[in-house]
This record gives C-alpha cells, sequence and structure tokens, in this order.
C-alpha cells in the first residue's frame, strides 16, 4: 500500500495548503487515478457513493471552463477586493488570500488538470412512502437533507487534497463556478440530475507546502457546552 517515500497524514494535514500555482508539466494519468481512488474511499450517508468525477485535461475544455471560472469570480472580486482584515488574519495575510485567489482567477486553465467532483441530486421521497416517524417530521427532514446535500461529497474532496499532498501534487477547493454551474453542466455534458460541488485545479505546484496557519484550538473549542473552555486534563 506504501510506497515507502510517502508522507506521514498529519504531515500532509498540516501543508497541504491551498495552492494555486502549478509548473505546466503534465500529471501522470495514474497520480490521476491515484488521488480519485482516494476520494472513493470518503463516507457518504448511507453508503450511497452516489458521486463521479469529471477530470477536464483537454487544453481546449480546460480554457472554456477557465472563462467560466474568470466570469464567476467577478463576484469574489467585488467581495474581496476592499474586505477589511479579518480579525484572525494579519494584514499581510489577508492581501496573500487575496492575491493568490485573485491569481486563480485569470489562471485556471493553466492547471494541467481541472477535476470536478459531483454528487447525483437525492430527490426527497414522496411522504407517503416513508415511516410514519419521518413523515411526522417531514419538513424538518426536507431541511435537513437539503443542508446535508454536500456532506456526501466533502469528505472525498478532503481526500483528494491530502492525496495531492502526499503525491506531490497541489490543488484548492473552488466554489465560485457554482453561480454558473448550468453553464459548466452544459460545457461538460453533466446531466441535471447531477450537481458539482467543486472545481479543483491540480498540478505540480510553483510554490511550496504549507505551513497553514489557523485560529488555536483553544478558540474553537468549548467542553461539555457552548461557551465553557475546553481545557486538556493530564491523565
Ligand atoms: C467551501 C470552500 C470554498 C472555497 N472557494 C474558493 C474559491 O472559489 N476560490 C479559491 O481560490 N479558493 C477557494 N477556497 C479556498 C480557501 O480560500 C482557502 O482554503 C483559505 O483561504 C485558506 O487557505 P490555506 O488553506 O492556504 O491556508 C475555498 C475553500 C472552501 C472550504
Amino acid at each position: 500500500m506504501t510506497t515507502g517515500d510517502e508522507i506521514g497524514v498529519f504531515e500532509a494535514i498540516y501543508s497541504a495548503r491551498s495552492l494555486r500555482h502549478f509548473k505546466p508539466d503534465p500529471v501522470p494519468d495514474a497520480l490521476v487515478e491515484k488521488v480519485i481512488d482516494a476520494a472513493i474511499r470518503a463516507s457518504s450517508g448511507g453508503n450511497t457513493q452516489h458521486w463521479s468525477f469529471v477530470v477536464v485535461r483537454d487544453p481546449a475544455v480546460r480554457r472554456a471552463v477557465g472563462a467560466l471560472y474568470r466570469k464567476a469570480s467577478d463576484y469574489a472580486e467585488s467581495i474581496y477586493r476592499d474586505r477589511p482584515t479579518p480579525q484572525h488574519l494579519t494584514d499581510t495575510q489577508n492581501r496573500q488570500f487575496v492575491n493568490n485567489s485573485a491569481y486563480l482567477w485569470d489562471h485556471m486553465a493553466d492547471a494541467p488538470i481541472l477535476l470536478v467532483p459531483c454528487l447525483a441530486r437525492r430527490e426527497p421521497p414522496p411522504i407517503e412512502t416513508l415511516p410514519p416517524v419521518v413523515q411526522a417530521r417531514y419538513a424538518r427532514h426536507l431541511v435537513n437533507m437539503a443542508r446535508t446535500s454536500g456532506a456526501s461529497i466533502y469528505p472525498a474532496v478532503q481526500n483528494i487534497i491530502l492525496a495531492c499532498r502526499a503525491l506531490g501534487l497541489g490543488t484548492v477547493i473552488t466554489t465560485n463556478h457554482m453561480l454558473y454551474e448550468d453553464e459548466l453542466k452544459a460545457l461538460l455534458g453533466i446531466p441535471e440530475t447531477v450537481s458539482t460541488f467543486a472545481l479543483m485545479p491540480i498540478g505540480f505546484p510553483t510554490r511550496k507546502y504549507g505551513p497553514l496557519t489557523r485560529k488555536p484550538v483553544a478558540e474553537v473549542t468549548w467542553l461539555d457546552g457552548w461557551g465553557q473552555p475546553w481545557k486538556a486534563e493530564a491523565r
């Protein structure tokens, strides 16, 4: 299973930075397949595995997808260009985030592979087919289905990010294209009943991995109830 030169899971987690600058070198199909093979090891609700992955390798199709991403990024540009620095970032970190994101707005098609993780839509079952306990909470059931719609694909997306890191590739999860998802689906012939959940450029990075800086555990963790600070006990 391991090849001997693979990195550990924690090293991958701590260094899998969002990478958006890629060398033009092609990514061997064997690596692409390995990444997708890691993706499909993820869990899915009810073990439905109703995912599929569109690999875009053809330069002309990549350019068309890249043009769509550029169009969708006008929104992101208007939102992020003048966003005040969030409290948890330094001005430099905020500027880097905007500059790196903005680079991708114009360079999505430069990545040798664009990967589109998709999920078949699950239509809500007719109420009369459901057990009484679900019928009694049908409205809530529908809200819950909508809320968890991405939950059966994003674990696979995270596996893609980590597998890329382990294989020396770079990637980033992007979602801007969803503003024009119908156009992307038409371009790639994706059926009406299938939704796209990310557009991931993949290639050999020109920039370095990690470090990843995040808000610390103590700032985002409560113990036994909201508002009660987490304290690790020495046991
Ligand atoms: C749901 C989601 C949507 C994202 N959409 C985009 C996107 O459209 N374009 C982009 O460049 N990055 C996108 N990102 C990447 C984040 O901007 C990135 O993870 C964040 O800035 C942290 O960067 P780092 O992982 O390098 O520290 C997205 C991340 C998530 C989780």
